[in-house]
């Protein structure tokens, strides 16, 4: 077994003593400087943490020209010394190195990564690499915090976690943009009678899709066990090659029973905040490093989420800002279009310069599920927009009423046929009820100031691309 100290232990453990005590580290290291006085020293980085400790290579150490030779960017070391404290400014604590191994040696020539910060659109085509950077390993921590964060909120309220299917036969948010799942021969498919694809012959006996979203599982458990969440991939075959979009995300998808749209706002709003402050109080390091990276005033504007009052609109009293705002926006505004990302962000950044929670929306442009307002011509929705991002939330109260889904299931020119278990929820023992769900990516993307989704997810997939 290989015995090892983490640096973050190392670095926090207070004032070692003045002779040292003994520490192995593992880890990569991020620079080597060699000084005049026949000295090395090595900024190794092992991950638990965003700093790197200093190890002292003194010119005595046996084989010092052979090991340091070997040490660059990337190279992968284990060092034996004594944690003794820095007489440098920049850390506490330092290793005197008593022996160095290479465990992994890397060829600076080709070793894409340099000491240098580099593009994070670069650091997109080598995604294998971009756990070696500080600024992944800072937005990596800060999504680990938040994914924590996410169960701990529901978990303290008694909302029961719920597994959805990946794969479904269902369609939540309305046809075209599902994948298909298949294992028949693309090449030389069955036809039923020389016509269409014979799905009988296929895995599942019938058309089945990658899930867009858990919500329409969610309710049955809501249905029967009150309050419930689920945290888990979904996918969109959409075509948006945008900063805000991925085919592959994750999504967290709460659903109350006995719940109308005002409850499912005040959820909303707690869950953003209790999320943010639990990454503030967790990752301040990781915060304050990406602050200076690559957003100016990042911290602030986190304290801000936390305290400050979600403004409320209705829709059309957001049409009505947007229509005096004096703007030529690309997509022009007018009631019953949908809001474009150049809308909420003049809404969230420059009329109310706060969150906010846009609700009523059109019941043509929203999802057959919701709950149709009593004027007949809005729905029970709200979406939560934030600086940055736009919309980070969309929800909704869901239609209880059976007559009225059944007409709106028709109108949208859904099968009810395929949908027969979702009716029965309604059939028997139907209760209001409400939900909603964030885009997990867009929270680590407003949290960490990453203007980019595709760079807060591992490997992101997008159209065209999937490595
Ligand atoms: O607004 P959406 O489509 O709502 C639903 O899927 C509902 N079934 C949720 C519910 O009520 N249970 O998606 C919810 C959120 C969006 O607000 C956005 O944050 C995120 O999911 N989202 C995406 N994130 C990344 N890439 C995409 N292609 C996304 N599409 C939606
Ligand atoms: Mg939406």
């Amino acid at each position: 077994m290989i015995r090892r100290d983490r640096i973050r232990d190392l670095l926090s453990s207070g004032p070692p003593p003045a002779d040292g005590r003994p520490v192995v580290v593992c880890g990569w290291a991020r620079s080597r400087r060699d000084s005049k006085a026949g000295v090395s020293f090595i900024d190794l980085s092992d991950g638990s943490c965003l700093a790197g400790i200093q190890v002292v290579v003194p010119a005595a150490m046996p084989a010092y020209a052979e090991v340091t030779r070997l040490i660059h960017t990337g190279t992968a070391v284990s060092v034996t010394g004594r944690l003794v404290p820095s007489p440098g400014r920049n850390q506490s604590v330092e290793i005197q190195a008593d022996a160095i191994t290479v465990v992994g040696a890397c060829d600076p020539e080709r070793y894409p990564i340099q000491k240098q910060a580099t593009s994070l659109e670069f650091l997109r085509s080598i995604p294998h690499l971009r756990a070696r950077t500080r600024t992944f390993q800072a937005i990596h921590r800060v999504r680990s915090v938040l994914a924590f964060a996410v169960h701990r909120f529901f978990q303290e309220r008694h909302f029961t976690c719920v597994h959805t299917p990946i794969i479904t036969a269902g369609d939540c948010e309305g046809a075209g943009k599902q994948f298909h799942v298949t294992t028949l021969d693309l090449e030389h498919p069955p036809r039923a009678s020389g016509e269409g694809i014979d799905w009988s012959q296929d895995f599942f006996a019938q058309p089945v899709h990658l899930t867009v979203s858990g919500q329409l599982e969610g309710e049955t458990f809501a249905c029967g066990m009150g309050d419930i969440y689920t945290f888990g991939p979904t996918f969109r075959a959409e075509n948006s090659n945008t900063p805000r979009h991925l085919a592959e995300f994750w999504m967290i998808e709460p659903e109350m029973a006995f719940c109308d749209l005002e409850g499912d706002r005040q959820l909303a709003v707690d869950f953003v905040r209790c999320t943010v402050r639990d990454a503030l109080a967790a990752c301040a390091p990781e915060l304050e490093f990406l602050e200076k990276q690559q957003a100016p005033g990042l911290c602030a504007q986190l304290q801000q989420l936390v305290t400050v009052d979600f403004a409320e609109l209705t829709y059309d009293q957001a049409i009505a800002i947007l229509a005096k705002a004096g703007r030529r926006f690309e997509y022009p505004v007018s009631w019953g279009c949908d809001l474009q990302a150049e809308h909420e962000r003049y809404l969230v950044e420059e009329h109310c310069r706060s969150p906010l929670v846009v609700s009523h929306y059109p019941k043509d442009i929203k999802a057959f599920y919701m709950r149709l307002d009593d004027d007949g011509r809005t729905v029970a929705a709200m979406d939560v927009l934030v600086p940055r991002m736009g919309e980070l939330i969309g929800g909704s109260q869901r239609e209880d009423r059976l007559d009225v889904l059944e007409q709106r299931m028709a109108a949208a020119g859904l099968d009810p046929g395929r949908y027969q278990a979702y009716l029965d929820l309604r059939r028997f023992g139907s209760v209001p009820h409400a939900g909603f769900g964030l885009g997990f990516e867009r929270l680590v993307c407003l949290v960490t100031g990453t203007q980019n989704i595709r760079d807060v997810i591992p490997y992101p997939r997008t159209p065209g691309h999937c490595p």
